[in-house]
C-alpha cells in the first residue's frame, strides 16, 4: 500500500466498515471529526431514529454557546500564526491560522469569512482582503483557502511570502452569508442546497461541517461545478466525504466537470454547465433553502433560474467574492440581520448623492460623487487615495475613516463596528459636501 494511503475502521454491528482515504486527500483532524460525528449512525447500521436523533439534536444546540455574542470574540485586529499550508489545486492553497495569545480563537457560523491583513513589502502598505473560513465552525484554529489572482495583491503576497510559523492580522470571522442555525431546528425541516463553483467551494465546507455538527437527519445536497480535476480546490476529500456519509445520511455531493481530462470522471459525475433547471431536475423538487457562492455570471444564472423553477426569492442567498452581492440585480441578497432603526438608512433609493463634493483631507484630493458609485471609497479609488478595503459591503470594517465634516447615508445599516464620527466608505454615500480622513 502506498505511505500516503490509510484506512478509517468503524465498527458496524456484527462488521467493520473499512474507508480507505488518501492522507493528502482529507486532513485527518477532518476525519476524526467527521467519523466520531457519525458513529452512533453507522453503529446501528440503519437510519437513526428521526424522534431521538432530533432529541439529541435539540439538546446538543440547547447548549451551544451564542456565536456572535461569543465572549472569546474580539474587537479590531489580532495576532494569528500560520500553523499549516496546503494546497488544494493547482492555483489554490490553505493556510490554517491558530492563536498566538493563548486564547482560543471563538466559533464561527459556517459560511462566514476572517478578514485578513498583511504589510505589502513592496508599497510599504496595509492590505486587507475577506476570505470565507473553510474549516469546520468549531475547530480551535481557522482556515482559509486562497486562489491565486493573477496581478492580485493579497493573494499573490499570500501564495509567495507566507508560510508555516508566519503572523499574520485577522478580525473575528464575520458575514450574512451563513448557516441558519433556526432553520437547522425548525421542527418543519427543509433540505440545505448549497451550490459553488470553483473557490466558491470555501463557504459550502464550513456550512456542510456546521450542517453535520448541528444534526443528523437533514438532507443536504452540495452542487459543485468545477472545469477539471487539477483545477477543483478540495475535490479529493469532497469525493471521500461523499464516499462516507452518502450511505448513511442525507448528505448528497454532485460533482459537474465543464472540461474533464481524461482521468477526472468517476460514476455519478456529471459533464457540463450546472443550471438551475438541472439541479431542480436533480434534486425533483424546487424546496429547501439555497446558499451559492461563485463566480457573478453563474451566481446570476443559478439564483435568478431557482426563482423561476419557483424556489422562494428569499430562500436563494448568495456571497460575491468580488464583494458586490447587494447590487447584484435581481438576486436575492444573504439573509440580512433585522436592520437598526438608525435615521441615515436611506429607502428612498434616490440618487441624490450625485454631484456632492468629497474632499480627502491627508491627501489633499477631491472630486464629485458619480452616478454608479457604491460609496466614497469609489471615489477615493478614482483619486488614488490610499484607503483599505475588504468586503466592500459594509461588513469587514477595513475601510473606516474619520468623517471631519459633512452627512453620509447607508443604503442598509453596516454590519461592522463603527463609531460616531466614522464612515464606512465603501457604502456610505454623501448627502452634502463632506471631508474624510485619509
Ligand atoms: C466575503 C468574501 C469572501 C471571500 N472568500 C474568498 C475565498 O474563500 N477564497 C478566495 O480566494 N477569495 C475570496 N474572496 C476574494 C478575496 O477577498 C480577494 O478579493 C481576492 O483574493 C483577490 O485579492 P487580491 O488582493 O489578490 O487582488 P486585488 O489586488 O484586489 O485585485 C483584484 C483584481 O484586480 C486585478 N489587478 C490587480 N492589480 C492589477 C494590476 N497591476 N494590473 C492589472 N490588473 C490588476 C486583479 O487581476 C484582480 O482581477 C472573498 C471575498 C469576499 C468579499
Ligand atoms: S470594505 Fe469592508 S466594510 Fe468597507
Amino acid at each position: 500500500m502506498s505511505p500516503s494511503l490509510f484506512f478509517a475502521a468503524i465498527f458496524c454491528g456484527s462488521c467493520f466498515l473499512l474507508f480507505v482515504g488518501s492522507a493528502d486527500a482529507i486532513e485527518e483532524w477532518e476525519w476524526k471529526r467527521l467519523t466520531r460525528k457519525r458513529l452512533p449512525k453507522l453503529r446501528s447500521g440503519k437510519a437513526i431514529d428521526a424522534v431521538s436523533a432530533k432529541l439529541a439534536d435539540q439538546s446538543a444546540s440547547a447548549a451551544k454557546p451564542d456565536v456572535t455574542n461569543h465572549p472569546s470574540r474580539w474587537k479590531g485586529w489580532r495576532s494569528a500564526s500560520v500553523q499549516s499550508v496546503k494546497d488544494e489545486s493547482l492555483d489554490c492553497r490553505s493556510f490554517v491560522f491558530v492563536p498566538t495569545d493563548g486564547e482560543p480563537f471563538p466559533p464561527f457560523l459556517g459560511g462566514q469569512y476572517l478578514t485578513v491583513r498583511l504589510k505589502d513589502p513592496s508599497s510599504g502598505k496595509n492590505v486587507s482582503r475577506c476570505y470565507s473560513l473553510s474549516s469546520g465552525p468549531d475547530e480551535p484554529h481557522y482556515r482559509i483557502t486562497v486562489k491565486r489572482v493573477p496581478g492580485g495583491t493579497m493573494s499573490n503576497l499570500l501564495h509567495d511570502t507566507i508560510d508555516v510559523g508566519d503572523r499574520i492580522e485577522i478580525q473575528a470571522p464575520k458575514g450574512r452569508f451563513h448557516y441558519s442555525v433556526e432553520e437547522s431546528q425548525s421542527a418543519n425541516l427543509e433540505p440545505l442546497n448549497l451550490v459553488a463553483a470553483g473557490i466558491g467551494i470555501t463557504p459550502m465546507l464550513s456550512m456542510l461541517f456546521q450542517s453535520l455538527n448541528e444534526r443528523t437527519d437533514r438532507d443536504v445536497n452540495l452542487f459543485y461545478q468545477v472545469r477539471n480535476a487539477v483545477d477543483a480546490p478540495f475535490l479529493a476529500p469532497i469525493r471521500e466525504i461523499a464516499k462516507m456519509l452518502e450511505a448513511t445520511t442525507g448528505v448528497r455531493v454532485h460533482l459537474w466537470f465543464s472540461k474533464p481530462e481524461d482521468d477526472d470522471l468517476r460514476p455519478g459525475d456529471s459533464v457540463g454547465r450546472l443550471s438551475a433547471e438541472r439541479i431542480v431536475e436533480r434534486l425533483g423538487h424546487h424546496r429547501g433553502e439555497y446558499l451559492i457562492c461563485g463566480p457573478d455570471v453563474f451566481m446570476n444564472a443559478i439564483a435568478e433560474g431557482l426563482i423561476e423553477c419557483g424556489a422562494s426569492a428569499d430562500r436563494v442567498m448568495f456571497e460575491s467574492f468580488g464583494g458586490k452581492s447587494k447590487s447584484a440585480g435581481a438576486l436575492a441578497v444573504p439573509a440580512c440581520d433585522p436592520c437598526s432603526d438608525a435615521s441615515d438608512v436611506d429607502e428612498s433609493n434616490s440618487d441624490d448623492s450625485v454631484g456632492w463634493n468629497v474632499t480627502f483631507q491627508t491627501s489633499g484630493k477631491s472630486a464629485s460623487f458619480e452616478a454608479g458609485m457604491d460609496g466614497l471609497l469609489d471615489v477615493a479609488e478614482s483619486l488614488d487615495v490610499d484607503v483599505d478595503s475588504g468586503c466592500r459591503s459594509g461588513d469587514c470594517g477595513a475601510c473606516v475613516r474619520r468623517l471631519l465634516s459633512g452627512e453620509v447615508r447607508y443604503a442598509e445599516t453596516p454590519e461592522c463596528d463603527v463609531e460616531d464620527g466614522e464612515a464606512v466608505l465603501c457604502v456610505a454615500k454623501p448627502v452634502s459636501e463632506v471631508v474624510v480622513d485619509a
